[in-house]
């Protein structure tokens, strides 16, 4: 059976001042009523046959999970709550045991909570075809045509054809350098990795115990004595915070060699900063992004969002990022919005 696991646990540092450590950004409503993690488990809910979505994701955010899902009608097929942040290889792993010990032919399609799909029949089929190679035992990913150089993004050299559904991947290349990014891009032999996966359970612990043993054997040891709380799976603290800290593109998929991609268009995009939600966002004629009360004259291509009972006005501005909150405001040159992160290293280090 397919087995949808949502990764929620990230901080969404990039999106400061609005994506807060209490609220990051998947639960935000961005763009739309409903948040980017509500979106991942409606989208995930309506493909054929898929069992209801397991959630992975940090402690503090139980109840907002909790509550986001019945805001939408979807029962859970279990909260898995982490302690502290070890990556996505720990996190998927304890998805994983979770599954097996339900079903043990458990197929699971591992997807990020922070990513907008526009064309979901395209995405279904790529899923279909995505089954057929995992239960054929591959660690299948999601590829993307590349439009630009990101330096962020895991890329996949496609290999051989497998079939009609995809092809064996021939290498996989964690966040390249720029240099590296370019000449992938050039070369159009590479796709962008989703960061959406599927195979089976017992085939990824397989590949976590050769490739990143450490990793599985906390995981194990987590999981093993986690404590059941109704519909909330409460991670073991000492034993998960023994495990090295990796994500699966890192300590798995660029070192199996049982790696497949199904490249899919379905309208894609990671919504990891503000330049990234300007791009998507509905904008007007200026190509402005207005979100509440704001006024601008003689401005083009920003993204400007008031806070609640506050006015924005622009005067001549261009590309710009102004992000307004009760207790902080963003001013930003839409291309420097990649460093709102440093600037959150730079808030935490002085306390
Ligand atoms: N539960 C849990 N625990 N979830 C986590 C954790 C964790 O410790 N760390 C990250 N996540 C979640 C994030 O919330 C996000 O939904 C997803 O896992 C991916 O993590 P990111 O931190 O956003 O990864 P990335 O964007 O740097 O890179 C990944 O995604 C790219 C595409 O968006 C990689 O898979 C790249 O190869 C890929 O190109
Ligand atoms: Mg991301």
């Amino acid at each position: 059976m397919l087995h949808p696991v949502v990764l929620s646990g990230g901080s969404g540092t990039r999106l400061w001042p609005l994506s807060r450590q209490n609220q990051p950004k998947q639960f935000l409503a961005l763009i739309g009523e409903r948040s980017l993690y509500q979106e991942t488990v409606l989208r995930a809910s309506r493909l054929p046959g898929a069992a209801a979505p397991v959630t992975v994701c940090a402690d503090d955010h139980r109840f907002m999970v909790g509550e986001q899902l019945a805001a939408v009608g979807l029962s859970s097929g279990g909260i898995l709550l982490e302690p502290a942040a070890r990556n996505t290889a720990p996190a998927i792993a304890l998805a994983a045991l979770h599954l097996l010990a339900r079903d043990p032919e458990a197929l699971m399609l591992v997807l990020p909570a922070d990513h907008l799909i526009e064309d979901e029949a395209a995405f279904r089929d790529a899923v279909a075809g995505a089954m057929t190679l995992a239960s054929e035992n591959f660690l299948v990913t999601f590829g993307i045509r590349p439009d630009y150089a990101e330096t962020g993004y895991g890329y996949i050299r496609r290999g051989t054809p497998l079939g009609d559904a995809g092809f064996e991947v021939e290498r996989f290349v964690e966040k390249p350098d720029r240099e590296t990014a370019e000449a992938y891009l050039e070369d159009g032999g590479y796709w962008w990795n989703s960061g959406m996966f599927l195979f089976r359970a017992a085939r990824y612990l397989e590949e976590l115990e050769r490739h990143a043993p450490a990793i599985a054997r906390a995981a194990r040891e987590a999981h093993a004595n986690a404590r059941s709380d109704l519909d909330f799976t409460r991670i073991d603290r000492d034993a998960f915070a023994a495990s090295p800290s990796d994500s699966i593109d890192y300590a798995v998929m660029e070192k199996t060699d049982r790696a497949a991609v199904v490249p899919v268009s379905c309208g894609w995009s990671d919504i990891g900063s503000w330049s990234a939600l300007w791009s998507v966002a509905e904008r007007d004629g200026d190509d402005n992004r207005h979100d509440g009360d704001v006024i601008s004259v003689d401005s083009r291509g920003n993204l400007v969002r008031a806070a609640e009972r506050r006015m924005i006005a622009t005067l001549g501005v261009e590309d710009l990022v102004i992000v307004d909150t009760p207790d902080a405001t963003l001013v930003a040159r839409k291309d420097r919005v990649q460093d709102v992160k440093t600037l959150v290293d730079r808030m935490k280090a002085d306390g």
